[in-house]
């Protein structure tokens, strides 16, 4: 029987996949298993019986990771939960860009009180008038997994599509539309496209990646959205791009004194991922990845440790040991079993940065004797008796 504790509400749908095997706990200090949204972990005191954080979201910066990962706990997230909500939105982006449907609802608001708004209407309505995007070119720099649902879409939409994205992940290369157009750099998606939209992480290397030379590269009309991070671009020079004629419209998710009310820009207040679907998908896919970790041992998106998978142990035992990344290690362990003469049948050693994280399925169960060697071995923080 395992236990979980949640820090914050966690949606039902969610909560429900726990088998009979698992029971919710009030105390956090008899938890196995904690799930956690905003809550932040920073100054809480991390049990000895704690395992694992389940984040249900993206943002991890309420988790102290690199004092979980000395612990021996693995804190997930749950990438690609809340991408779909983002891509409608986008899609929804790039459509209030084409035409200017917010300026034709505060017009009828404006004139509610007019007894003759149907016909005063078709006389305003030239002002609102914008373009389809049917065959018009999208660029799309950034293919994980928003951008891969955006590219493909928007080829439903008979919109050709252009992607960028040097470091694309096989699992997003296999979902993507074969009709994408993959270029091998971003200035083709700059000098070709009439609509852009950015898809990547806020990195060092991304940080303001689209700035005025950027911008000067673009084509004359040319709409930019921004449903990523606000510091990805430039967004003085956008505005300065706006004044030129040069950018049509900027649409954003990340309301900032440099864009709110400014002409040409249109802000969304960071709806991208508020939908109950997103929040239901982050709580499933949170207690899917604490489950498998569990039950199997198995890592799957970690953010402290790296992901490692054996599927489902068929042996007698299974033990996990979290380690410092350092020489000598696979020898120490195997030593261990050598001696007492126990069979490996499998075993797989993943690294991530520092820490390291080692699987080992065994023939017959491991002793206390051995499980206490293992633990006395320098660079081992954890071992775990999966089975
Ligand atoms: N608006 C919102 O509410 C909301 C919600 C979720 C995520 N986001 C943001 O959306 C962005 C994308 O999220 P995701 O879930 O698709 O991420 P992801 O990690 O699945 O995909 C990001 C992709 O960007 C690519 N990339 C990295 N550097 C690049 C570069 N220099 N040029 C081109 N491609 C590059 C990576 O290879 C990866 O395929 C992130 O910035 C995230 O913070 C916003």
């Amino acid at each position: 029987m395992f236990q979980y504790h949640c820090l914050n509400p966690i949606a039902d749908v969610g909560l429900n996949k726990f088998t009979a095997n698992y029971k919710k706990t009030e105390e956090i200090g008899e938890a196995d298993g904690v799930l956690v949204r905003s809550a932040s972990m920073h100054d809480m005191e991390l049990p000895e019986r704690l395992l694992a954080v389940a984040r249900a979201g993206a943002g991890v910066n309420n988790i102290p990771l690199d004092q979980c990962a000395e612990k021996g706990i693995v804190v997930f997230n749950t990438p690609g939960a809340n991408a779909n909500g983002v891509k409608e939105l986008v899609i929804a982006g790039m459509l209030l860009a084409c035409r200017d449907i917010v300026g034709g609802i505060n017009w009828v608001e404006a004139n509610k009180a007019d007894e003759n708004i149907a016909k005063a209407a078709e006389k305003e309505k030239k002002n609102f008038a914008g373009t389809e995007v049917q065959d018009k070119r999208l660029g799309i720099i950034g293919l994980g997994a928003i951008g891969v649902k955006v590219a493909n879409v928007a080829k439903h939409m008979g919109m050709e599509v252009y992607g960028f994205d040097p470091y694309v992940s096989v699992d997003a290369a296999w979902n993507l539309s074969r009709d994408v157009k993959h270029v091998l750099n971003v200035e083709e998606i700059y000098e070709n496209c009439d609509i852009i939209t950015i898809h990547v992480p806020l990195l060092d290397s991304t940080r303001g990646m689209v700035d005025k030379a950027a911008i000067d590269k673009m084509k004359k009309g040319v709409i930019l959205l921004n449903f990523s991070r606000d510091l990805l671009i430039k967004e003085e020079d956008v505005l300065e791009g706006i004044r030129e004629g040069k950018i049509r419209k900027y649409v954003t998710d990340f309301p900032n004194p440099v864009t709110a009310g400014q002409e040409g820009c249109i802000v969304i207040p960071h709806l991208g991922a508020s939908t109950e679907e997103s929040e239901d998908n982050c709580a499933k896919m949170a207690v899917k990845e604490l489950m498998n970790y569990l039950e199997n041992g198995n890592i799957i998106n970690s953010v402290n440790y790296p992901n490692c998978d054996m599927g489902i142990c068929s042996q007698a035992g299974r033990i996990a040991i979290f380690h410092r990344n350092i020489a000598n290690m696979i020898t120490k362990f195997t030593a261990c079993f050598g001696d007492e003469g126990i069979n490996i049948t499998d075993m797989t050693n993943k690294s991530k940065g520092e820490v390291a994280y080692t699987m080992i399925d065994l023939e017959s169960p491991a002793t206390e004797d051995m499980i206490g060697k293992l633990q006395s071995i320098p660079g081992v923080f954890r071992v775990r008796v999966v089975k």
